[in-house]
């Protein structure tokens, strides 16, 4: 149903639709809800569409914590420094600002609201320092259970919300573009496998990852990547799409469960099989070198070991602590310090107070996603997107820790109240060029190249019988075992080549209407993004060209070649 709306457009009296239930979306459904009283920004209805439960998402499985700066010796700037410092060259500024300032004023919020950060004695949010940090400033909950505790704090929130509506089990399958601009969403009833069409003109994005493109990752299973594969479609621009983050600690065994650089921050060392210690000979930060040194070591070294797993070993923690010899201390430290990890690993038989714990890099945060302007609007007029889905221009070429939760919390709030702001999508239609209202990305003057990705899914190869190339037995499994040869922590544009047309022949087997299409689709446009960038740069790193370049410190943005424009 619709009304003519001053802004030339149609303003829109279905609910804004939000795709996801982690921080980011959970962020812009109760700032759409609530709207902007002071700058006369209504409150609007929402739709939360979640492919499992509501509480179900990347953010509720996020050991680590949230940075902000609300400390007296702190500041938003100093916050900005560090984060533009770790995106080796590729932060976008004003955005960083927004995330720093605005950040220390949403978790403030939280705090007033109630959500459950650990406190200190005096009542005051304990804060810790972390690798790459020039101040502590990052909260946690719970321990290492920030994410779960954040999640349902503002979970039950959502669910007492009366103009909030929450359909779980429900799989978004397309954002529908009709004239360059959103029409609705289709959708997927995942237990009955039914399909329809929610019809709507404000889509927020807000899937989360993509670590289920690699077969080592620290993310669930709903990390498939479906918000780049779902944009590409609805005609989207990507950007950054080369820079994905590998944690270097990663359980080796199973579901590749997180072990936090916490624990290395705590005093645990990195050794060999044969127990030797590595990373001092590596880097004088040793085991607090950045994220991708030490995954580029871990890596460097399991290969070395003929993929045998390299090992953490808590003793150091012991001495850097204190404990001296006493295992009973240590393993009274390790659970009270890392209940999460602890009992997980305990639940695996590993006695980490004695036993090393076997360890492997794992895929863990894709930098890049779905271009954004600093609203959260992507380049379809209706489509915004937040979270590890976008690609808002924080994090660069590489993501200093603790910013992910903060970033999905601030501009899930920005992409709530843009759409909130404008019932009929059209806002960078009326000429304006405040920021407020002028969409970036649709003037086309920044100086941003953007390149086409061919549709993988589209094409039809045949064999040399010409019949359709049969589809492997395991698609997904093959496609994971391409992205972790190719695309993987060391990458060269022999590898890079090899798993692009590898993902390309296997994606054309893929039926387009499925989950899998879209990981193909994002998988084969992130190999794309990485074999043009021919340089090393944050974590992207190119063993044939080993350095930085600087005539290549810009981003790049592409395009499904044949989706709507
Ligand atoms: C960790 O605790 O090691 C992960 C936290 C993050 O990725 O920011």
């Amino acid at each position: 149903m619709t009304t003519p709306h001053a802004k030339g457009g149609m303003a829109d009296s279905a609910p804004i639709i939000v795709v996801g239930s982690g921080i980011a979306g959970l962020s812009a459904a109760l700032a759409a809800v609530h709207g902007d009283d002071a700058r006369g920004i209504p409150p609007s209805d929402v739709l939360i569409l979640t492919t499992a439960g509501l509480e179900e998402s990347n953010t509720l499985h996020a050991q680590g914590g949230i940075a902000a700066a609300i400390f007296p010796d702190d500041s938003p700037d100093l916050h900005t420094h560090d984060t533009i410092a770790a995106g080796d060259g590729l932060c976008d500024p004003t955005a960083v600002d927004i995330l720093t300032h605005e950040g220390a004023e949403r978790i403030r919020e939280l705090l007033d609201r109630g959500v459950h950060f650990d406190k200190d004695q005096s009542g005051k949010p304990r804060r810790g320092l972390e690798a790459a940090h020039s101040r502590p400033r990052v909260l946690h909950a719970g321990g290492d259970a920030t994410g779960r505790i954040v999640e349902l704090d503002i979970c039950r929130m959502i669910r007492d919300h009366p103009r909030i509506t929450i359909l779980e089990d429900t799989a978004v399958r397309d954002v529908i573009v009709k004239d360059g601009a959103v029409e609705g969403v289709r959708v997927t009833d995942v237990p009955s496998g039914r399909t329809r069409i929610i019809p709507g003109r404000r889509v927020v994005l807000a899937t989360g990852g993509a670590g289920r493109m690699f077969p080592f990752t620290t993310n669930p299973v709903l990390a498939t990547g479906s918000g780049v594969g779902i944009g590409l479609r609805a005609g989207a621009q990507v950007m950054d799409l080369e820079f994905y983050q590998f944690h270097p600690t990663a359980l080796a065994l199973g579901e590749h469960f997180l072990i936090s650089e916490a624990v290395r921050g705590e005093g645990a060392h990195l050794v060999d099989e044969r127990g030797n210690r590595y990373m001092p000979s590596v880097d004088p930060r040793a085991e607090l070198a950045p994220r991708d040194v030490v995954a580029r070591e871990n890596y460097r070294r399991i290969m070395a070991q003929n993929g045998r797993p390299v090992f953490l070993d808590t003793s150091g923690i012991a001495a850097q602590q204190g404990l001296g010899h006493n295992k009973h201390a240590l393993a009274d430290f390790l659970a009270d310090r890392f209940p999460t990890i602890d009992g997980y690993l305990r639940a695996h038989g590993i006695e980490w107070s004695d036993d090393p714990v076997p360890i492997t890099p794992a895929a863990h945060y894709w930098m890049g996603g779905l271009r954004t302007d600093t609203h959260a609007r992507t380049s379809v007029p209706g489509l915004y997107a937040a979270g590890e889905c976008a690609r808002t221009g924080v994090h660069g070429a590489n993501r200093l820790a603790s910013n992910s939760l903060l970033e999905g919390l601030v501009f899930g709030h920005r992409a709530g109240l843009a759409a909130a702001d404008d019932p009929a999508n059209r806002g960078w239609d009326d000429g304006r060029d405040d920021d407020a209202h002028g969409c970036i990305l649709d003037h086309g003057n920044d100086g941003i190249e953007v390149g086409t990705i061919d549709d993988p899914t589209h094409a039809a190869p045949s064999t040399a019988m010409g019949g359709m190339t049969p589809p492997p037995t395991n698609p997904d499994e093959s496609l994971r075992d391409l992205m972790w040869t190719g695309v993987g922590v060391l990458r060269d544009a022999d590898g890079l080549g090899s798993a692009r047309e590898g993902l390309r022949r296997l994606a054309a087997t893929i039926p387009t209407d499925t989950a899998l299409a879209d990981t193909a689709l994002a998988a084969y446009a992130c190999a794309t993004a990485a074999l043009a960038r021919t340089e090393s740069r944050g974590a992207h790193a190119r063993t044939d060209h080993p350095r930085t370049d600087p005539l290549q410190a810009r981003s790049r943005a592409y395009v499904l070649q044949g989706a709507p424009r």
